[in-house]
C-alpha cells in the first residue's frame, strides 16, 4: 500500500487526486488512517474477511475529474507496486480485483473512453 501511494503521489495526473482530499505527507493521520483503511478493503477483497465497512465507490463520487486516463494508471502503478512487495501468484491475485475493481468504478461513476481495459493482465505484468 505504502509504495504504491507513494508513487501515486507522484504522478502528475493521479497525485492530485490525493494531494486534494488527504495532503501530501504520507505520515500524516489522514494518510496513516487511509493506508490502514486500504490494507483492511483489500484484506476484504482477497481473504474474505470482514475487515473493511464503508462506501468505497461513494468515496470516488466526489473526487471529481477522475478519467478513464486516471484509472489506467492507478492500475500501472498499481501493479508494479503488487509485483514488487508479493510473490507472483499473490500479485495475479491483487491484480485480478484491481482489474476488476477498476472496472467497476469505470461503469458506476459512468466513465468513459476508447479503449478502457481491453487491458488484459499481460500489460501489466512488468
Ligand atoms: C483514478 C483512480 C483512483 C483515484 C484517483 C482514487 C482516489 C481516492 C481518494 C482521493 C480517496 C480518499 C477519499 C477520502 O478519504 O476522502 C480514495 C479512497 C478509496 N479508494 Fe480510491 N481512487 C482510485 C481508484 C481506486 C480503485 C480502483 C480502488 C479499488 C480497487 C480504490 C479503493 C479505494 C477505497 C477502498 C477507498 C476508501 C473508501 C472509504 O473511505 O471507505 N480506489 N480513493
Amino acid at each position: 500500500m505504502t509504495l504504491f501511494y507513494s508513487k501515486a503521489l507522484e504522478d502528475k495526473l493521479l497525485g492530485p487526486f490525493f494531494i486534494h482530499e488527504l495532503g501530501d505527507d504520507m505520515q500524516s493521520e489522514e494518510w496513516v488512517d487511509h493506508i490502514d483503511l486500504l490494507a483492511d478493503f483489500w484484506l476484504s477483497e482477497l481473504n474474505g474477511e470482514n475487515t473493511y465497512i464503508g462506501n468505497y465507490i461513494g468515496a470516488h463520487i466526489k473526487v471529481s475529474h477522475i478519467t478513464q486516463e486516471s484509472f489506467v494508471i492507478w492500475l500501472k502503478l498499481f501493479s508494479q507496486a503488487v509485483n514488487k512487495v508479493y510473490t507472483q501468484d499473490i500479485a495475479e491475485q491483487f491484480k485480478d480485483r484491481g482489474i476488476l475493481l477498476a472496472k467497476e468504478f469505470q461503469q458506476v461513476l459512468k466513465i468513459k473512453g476508447k479503449e478502457w481495459i481491453q487491458t488484459k493482465r499481460k500489460t501489466y505484468s512488468s
